[in-house]
């Protein structure tokens, strides 16, 4: 037998100790840091510890606690390969809320294995794969003592609420967190068993609207036919925003939209994406959306306006005979290259004003948001993924674009001129943001692999 050399030896590793890390991501996922509720404020700060003492555990050094006016970013790094390129791995540790929890079959912070698949609240979105990361970094060090590369890890814990504070983080931490490229394994696979990298993500503004029709609710005999009903009146509203063929009327919205260039259309078109089971699987009577356009093409490179929640009047069982005193819809677009999130709030703001009507009240609120991204996928980094990529899943990724935001990727390439790799092992039936999210251990085994590769690719990449 000839000596295993050092990848092999860590891959090795990473093979033996799988049942460890499932174990180990158990005590990750049991930490409710849900960054949007003030009532787990505690836990998003217990869980950044956690990260930073598994961080010092695996042997990444500098480790520590950085403040913010949100929750800390959590830092550490492993600098000790001169010469060879420096990788910046972001990560997010905090997650959405559960709600509805009668919904799980199982707790969400309690993750449980059942098929192959880790449920719990942060599976897949982030915690699994930070972990991933976290675990290929590790058999580097435990196997050879060193790691091909340098690398500096930051998780933040904000970035379900919009990362508010992170592009200041940023800004002022440009000396710390200089390096080549970015790697980001927050991002969904195409399909089971087609492996991706994304090149492109879209951006996000958010926005709540109140609206008041009186200073109570009133007895809509007594009252009804007399005066505006909030509920109707943004009904009405909402209605105007798009028209029948799902195509967005606020004027100038789509001034600064890319189009998508035939070579997308072409590659896209082949992608094994199949409409009927998409439907199935999510219980969809019928698609809709833009004219014109597939559903990859709407999901992936088209803008889009929603109404996310919608609030108003008597919802309990049974009847009550009520004109509700106030209405709220919560309202996001997301966008695409070239889209400003500033400029889009302005357009929206003010789309929203003229068609609130003088018989209500009209309160605006502009909530988190972030800038579209898109790179090339010509770039040395992005060749080096594909080949770890090929190895740890056997088969060749694919490179698409995402639907979903993570504001930070644009900081990355604006604040430091950095290009960000997006190599993500969820799969898009894995309940992200909803009720018994999941992560396919099997993908996340692999995806160990992989990234322990990855950072031996980008090595060669010097
Ligand atoms: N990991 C997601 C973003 C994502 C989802 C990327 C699907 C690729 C595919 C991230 O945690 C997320 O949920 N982002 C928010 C950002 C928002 C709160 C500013 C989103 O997209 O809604
Ligand atoms: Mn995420
Ligand atoms: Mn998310």
């Amino acid at each position: 037998m000839t000596q295993a050399n050092g990848i092999e030896k860590v891959i090795d590793y990473v093979n033996v100790n799988r049942d460890r890390y499932v174990d180990e991501l158990k005590a990750l996922l049991a930490i409710p840091s849900i960054s949007a509720l003030p009532e787990h404020k505690a836990d998003v700060r217990r869980c950044a510890e956690w990260c930073s003492e598994e961080m010092t555990r695996i042997g990444l050094q500098n480790v520590r606690l950085i403040d913010t006016p949100g929750y800390p970013v959590v830092y550490g790094d492993w600098l000790n390969a001169p010469g060879a390129p420096t990788i910046l791995f972001y990560g997010h540790y905090d997650v959405q809320p559960v709600d509805p929890l009668d919904l799980w079959e199982s707790p969400p912070f309690e993750a449980t294995v059942r098929d192959g698949e880790i449920y719990a609240r942060g599976a897949a979105d982030d915690k699994g794969q930070v972990f991933m990361h976290l675990k290929a970094i590790e058999a580097h060090l435990k196997q050879n003592g060193r790691l091909p590369v340098n690398i500096k890890v930051m998780l933040e814990g904000e970035e379900e609420v919009g990362s508010e504070h992170l592009d200041d983080f940023i800004r002022s931490h440009k000396d710390l967190l200089r390096g080549d490229v970015v790697v980001i394994s927050d991002s969904t696979m195409f399909a089971r068993g087609v492996p991706s990298i994304c090149y492109g993500l879209r951006g996000l503004v958010y926005f709540q609207i109140d609206l008041r029709g009186s200073s109570t609710d009133l007895h809509s005999g007594s009252f009804g036919g007399a005066l505006a009903n909030p509920a109707f009146v943004l009904a009405t509203m909402i209605a105007q925003m798009k028209d029948r063929g799902g195509r967005i009327k606020i004027p100038g919205f789509y001034d600064d939209v890319r189009p998508l260039t035939d070579e997308e259309r072409q590659a896209w078109a082949t992608l094994p994406f199949n409409e009927k089971k998409y439907r199935s699987d999510f219980g969809i009577p019928k698609l809709f959306g833009e004219t014109d356009y597939t559903t990859l093409e709407r999901t992936w490179a088209r803008p889009t306006l929603e109404v996310n929640g919608l609030l108003s009047g008597f919802t309990g069982e049974g009847a009550k005979t009520v004109l509700p005193a106030v209405a709220m819809a919560k309202i996001s677009m997301r966008l695409v290259p070239d889209q400003d999130p500033n400029k889009i709030a302005d357009l929206f703001q003010a789309y929203v004003t003229k068609l609130a009507p003088k018989t209500v009240q009209l309160k605006v609120t502009r909530m988190q948001g972030g800038k579209p991204w898109m790179s090339g996928f010509d770039n040395k980094f992005v060749q080096a993924a594909g080949r770890a990529i090929e190895q740890g899943f056997g088969k060749k990724p694919i490179f698409t674009r995402e639907g979903g935001s993570i504001p930070v990727v644009s900081t990355f390439q604006e604040e430091l001129g950095l290009p960000s790799v997006l190599f993500g092992v969820g799969l898009p039936d894995e309940n992200a943001h909803a009720p018994n999210e999941k992560l396919d251990l099997g993908n996340f085994h692999n995806g160990v692999i992989a990234s322990a590769l990855l950072y031996q690719e980008i090595a060669k990449e010097g």
